[in-house]
């Protein structure tokens, strides 16, 4: 049996993404099609974060074009790029909780925002999505009351809610112990898998991730490294790659954050400041 490729949910074509003058990534070109857990991996100050403000619209590209559900994103405005961002879910960094709500009500936020669903279903949903991710039995708790892995596990659930066509993690494994990490990671996947949704997860750890994505874009000195399936990368050859995979301080990855436009005009006002 043949049959095609769905077309992807996520497709970068020679994409260079910049601040200003600092143009952070060139030349990308990535697919994420329905039902992947795709992995964006690099250093910290890599751009992956930059990445995933991309795919979002919350920055544009300075070339190439960023497609998401076949939409290029440049083009979209108002309420289109609204209704396109519905149909995301964003897990950001940090992942931050309302503090002043309870478990429950963290979930219920996007439902309260941007639907019309009744009191009767939001119940439905949120225990649902609560018991997906093991706490159903905490939706009452304060976020005060809950431990940082469990927090992490309320803001997945938050970032599902909506049933999103597609789901952006950053980072969602740092600061977690062992045991919650691998609980984040396989509800990665699990969540995935139910919903048949695409997944970006934003991460440099190499072992939690290479065990449930499909396949791993490495970025990394301002461009894309290289992708693959984990077995792919695991057996390629490139030293940046395998400097990366395996954490080694010696090699190609420098220890020095990169020079940049901006650092120059700032040490150039800074000095003209000190003559003043
Ligand atoms: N809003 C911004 N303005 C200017 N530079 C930025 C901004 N956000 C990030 N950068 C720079 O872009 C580079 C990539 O950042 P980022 O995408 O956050 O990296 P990562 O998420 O891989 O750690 C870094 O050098 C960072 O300092
Ligand atoms: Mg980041």
């Amino acid at each position: 049996m043949t049959t095609a490729d769905p077309s992807p949910v996520v497709e970068f074509t020679g994409v260079s993404l910049a601040y200003g003058d600092f143009t952070v990534l060139r030349d990308v070109d990535l697919q994420v099609r329905p039902g992947q857990v795709v992995a964006m991996m690099g250093g910290s100050g890599s751009g992956k974060t930059t990445l995933l403000r991309a795919t979002t619209g919350q920055l544009q590209a300075s070339a190439g074009t960023v497609k998401v559900f076949g939409r290029d994103m440049a083009s979209l405005h108002g309420e289109a790029l609204r209704e396109t961002r519905q149909r995301m879910g964003v897990l950001f960094q940090g992942g931050a909780l309302f503090t002043d709500l309870d478990v429950f009500e963290n979930v219920a936020f996007p439902l309260r925002e941007h639907t019309h669903v009744s009191e009767a279903e939001i119940l439905d949903r949120v225990l649902d999505k609560l018991q997906a991710v093991g706490l159903r039995h905490a939706a009452h708790l304060r976020i005060s009351e809950i431990s940082g892995g469990m927090a992490r596990r309320v803001a997945l659930a938050r970032a599902v809610v909506l049933e999103p066509e597609l789901i952006l993690y950053d980072e969602p494994f740092a600061g977690l112990d062992p045991i919650s990490l691998g609980i984040t990671a396989q509800l990665i996947r699990t969540m995935t898998d139910q919903l048949h949704c695409a997944s970006v997860l934003i991460t440099h750890d190499v072992a939690e991730s290479f065990a449930i994505v499909d396949r791993v874009y490495l970025i990394g000195q301002g461009r894309l490294i290289a992708h693959g399936t984990p077995d792919e990368l695991s057996a390629a050859k490139d030293d940046y790659l395998q400097q990366f995979l395996q954490g080694r301080p010696d090699g190609p990855i420098g220890f020095h954050y990169p020079i940049t436009p901006a650092f120059e005009h700032w040490l150039a006002d800074y000095r003209k400041g000190l003559r003043a």
